[in-house]
């Protein structure tokens, strides 16, 4: 908790449904929602477009601290990441922003000026924060903390059929790949290695419904004391 206001972490590897599962659950208690990785991904799209080398530490950890993002809630409850005024959801889902997020995400400079600006977020009545490191770094005295799992190869089928309902063309071989390098990397980092925090219940949705994983959620939230607004 931060000033009181009830905080619920949901980390865990890319694919794992953490995403679809915070949002439901911040719906169904009326929360706010922070998506984290949105953060690393829209600081990889504002460099390219600044013409910041990726490379440049200081450069990033400055925009960082800068660069002007908003998120909104659409009438279809589906969230908006806006980068500079444009709506930029789509294009921040993209691989390569992702893999680029992963590398830039290792730098303690880049993630120290991402700090506050995730801490900014926990507002009444509460929060729901998806990321690596919000149970460990951002939000250690969450009441409700849990760490959201599942095997690669089901995380990159995931990820293929969503690529394939978008019509887009996608290897699951080389997805599967390139899950497995987001995993090594986030998790053998130096700053804020994706782990779950001592305190976390950790969840394997590799053979859940989200139906199942939403609900399993909620208890425990409930269970710490956290409760719909
Ligand atoms: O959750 P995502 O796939 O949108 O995140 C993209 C990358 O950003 C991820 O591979 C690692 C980094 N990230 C991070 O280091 N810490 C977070 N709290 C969230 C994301």
């Amino acid at each position: 908790m931060i000033n009181c206001v009830p905080v619920i972490t949901i980390d865990g590897p890319s694919g794992a449904g953490k995403g679809t599962i915070c949002q439901l659950i911040a719906i169904k208690l009326g929360f706010h929602y922070l998506d984290s990785g949105a953060l690393y991904r829209l600081l990889v799209l504002a460099a390219m477009r600044h013409a910041v080398d990726l490379s440049n530490v200081e450069s990033l950890a400055v925009l960082a601290a800068h660069m002007d993002i908003s998120f909104n809630m659409n009438s279809e409850f589906e969230s908006q990441v806006i980068l500079e005024g444009e709506d930029v959801s789509a294009l921040i889902r993209d691989e390569h922003i992702g893999s680029d997020a992963s590398t830039i995400a290792a730098h303690l400079e880049v993630r120290t000026a991402l700090l506050s600006r995730q801490r900014a977020f926990a507002k009444y009545p509460g929060l729901v924060a998806d990321g690596r490191d919000m149970g460990t770094i951002v939000f250690p005295d969450a009441g409700a903390k849990i760490f959201l799992t599942a095997n690669s190869e089901i995380r990159a089928k995931r990820r293929h059929k969503q690529l394939m309902d978008k019509g887009k063309d996608a290897s699951l071989a080389s997805l599967i790949e390139q899950v497995k390098k987001r995993d090594e990397r986030d998790m053998t980092r130096k700053s804020s290695p994706m782990v779950p925090a001592h305190d976390a219940v950790i969840i394997d949705s590799s053979h859940m419904s989200i139906n199942g994983v939403l609900e399993l959620g909620l208890e425990i939230a409930k269970k710490n004391g956290i409760h719909p607004q």
